[in-house]
């Protein structure tokens, strides 16, 4: 089993950056090291969502308000760290955005990835002078850059690359990226796709948070095209557990595909929704029902996504622990008690909450 002493976890104020941050400090066995988040926070980063961690663990969590693209604060952070392991979630991972403005995509999937590479490559010394040992580059990837399927059939390891929206095509570019500087450099880099994640501090722009929260304000609900389209879902600890044994026991230069093994067509998450949110707002499910408004498709919208994990599973003894019903459940339930954290992202309050917390550090 590897161990880190200070591992750097970019993007740590988003969705699944900050779940991962809650799982290192509450669930992951043995951690005993610092974490250092870095985030830019950007509209999707919140990092009031770490306060609890920075409140019950001062003096193993740092917090950097960074860019990944600006190569002098990612350096420094290195090195007034002494960071051993990175885990690097920081991107722009909305695919409606991407369609609307892709610049922002490249700019940070594409290039903010070089930089933290070369970054880690010059404090590791690989490619030059003695490596140091015991060091790893975690690259947290997506399902979407193997394309689109049919009805039938898995995406493996093996899937050849066929991204199709913006914002797989950058993911898909920085996959490359990260295994050249594997190949060419030696840089001990390992690397995930995931499916679908869903759970707590998800940004309410992404089909599950945006529904349940449409639902309690009494909003229409927009399905894309036929609302047949197909995604795997996946709690979001579930994914932070994968890449926890990845991080500790994959195989250096090895990718792993993590996913739910739960394949749920859109329409069928909205209806879902509508029962679960309805039963424990006191809802006419309905009522609710007949807001859903069937909107133009995405354009390029991917039909199905489906990931065969056996690898993870069988390598590394990893499986879902969290049904989609008790997922589904748990999530909800985050949502009633947490509208303080909505309504920070809505109201602006959150704003105001970074320039009194970060922005003159
Ligand atoms: P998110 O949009 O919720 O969070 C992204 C975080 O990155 C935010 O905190 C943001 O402030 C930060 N960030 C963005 N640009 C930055 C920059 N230039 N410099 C520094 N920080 C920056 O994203 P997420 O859903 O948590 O996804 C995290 C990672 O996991 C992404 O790499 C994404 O591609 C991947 N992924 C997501 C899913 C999913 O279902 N959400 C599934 C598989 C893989
Ligand atoms: O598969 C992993 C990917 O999952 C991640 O790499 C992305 O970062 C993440 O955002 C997610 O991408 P999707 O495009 O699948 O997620 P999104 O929540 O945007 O949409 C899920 C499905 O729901 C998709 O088929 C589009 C549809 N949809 C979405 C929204 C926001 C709707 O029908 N209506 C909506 O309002």
């Amino acid at each position: 089993m590897r161990s880190f002493r200070n591992v750097l976890v970019t993007g740590g104020a988003g969705f699944i950056g900050g779940n991962f941050v809650h799982y290192l400090f509450r669930r992951a066995g043995g951690f005993t090291g610092r974490v250092i988040v870095l985030d830019a926070l950007t509209y999707a980063g919140n990092a009031s969502s770490l306060a609890d961690v920075e409140r019950d663990f001062p003096d193993r969590y740092a917090f950097v308000r960074a860019d990944i693209c600006d190569a002098d604060a990612v350096r420094r952070v290195f090195a007034e760290y002494d960071i051993d392991a990175v885990v690097h979630f920081a991107a722009e991972s909305h695919v409606d955005r991407s369609i609307l403005g892709p610049e922002a995509f490249v700019r940070t999937n594409v290039m903010g990835t070089f930089n933290l590479l070369e970054a880690a490559r010059s404090a590791w010394g690989f490619g030059s002078g003695k490596p140091r040992e015991g060091t790893l580059f975690h690259h947290v990837s997506t399902d979407e850059v193997y394309g689109s399927l049919g009805p039938t059939g898995y995406f493996t390891e093996d899937t050849p690359y066929d991204p199709r929206s913006p914002y797989s095509a950058s993911k898909a570019s920085s996959d490359h990226l990260a295994f050249a500087y594997h190949h060419t450099y030696g840089l001990p880099v390992t690397l995930s796709n995931c499916s679908n994640n869903y759970g707590p501090y998800h940004f309410p722009e992404k089909l599950i948070p945006l529904m349940i929260l449409n639902i309690l304000e009494g909003k229409p609900l927009p399905v894309y095209g036929d609302g047949k389209n197909v995604r795997d879902w996946l709690y979001v600890e579930d994914h932070c557990d994968a890449i926890w044994r990845i991080l500790t026991a994959g195989s250096v230069g090895r990718k792993y595909n993590v996913g739910g093994e739960n394949e749920v067509e859109n329409i069928r998450i909205v209806n879902t929704l509508i029962d679960v949110v309805s039963a424990k707002a006191g809802l006419d499910p309905e009522k609710v029902r007949s807001t859903i408004s069937y909107v133009a498709d995405r354009p390029g919208h991917d039909r199905r996504y489906a990931i065969d994990c056996s690898r993870i599973k069988k390598e590394l003894g990893w499986s879902q622990s969290v049904s989609f019903d008790e997922g589904i459940d748990r999530t909800v339930e985050w949502y009633l008690r947490n509208m303080d954290w909505v309504a920070g992202i809505k109201s602006g309050e959150y704003t105001k909450w970074i320039e009194r917390n970060y922005d003159n550090r």
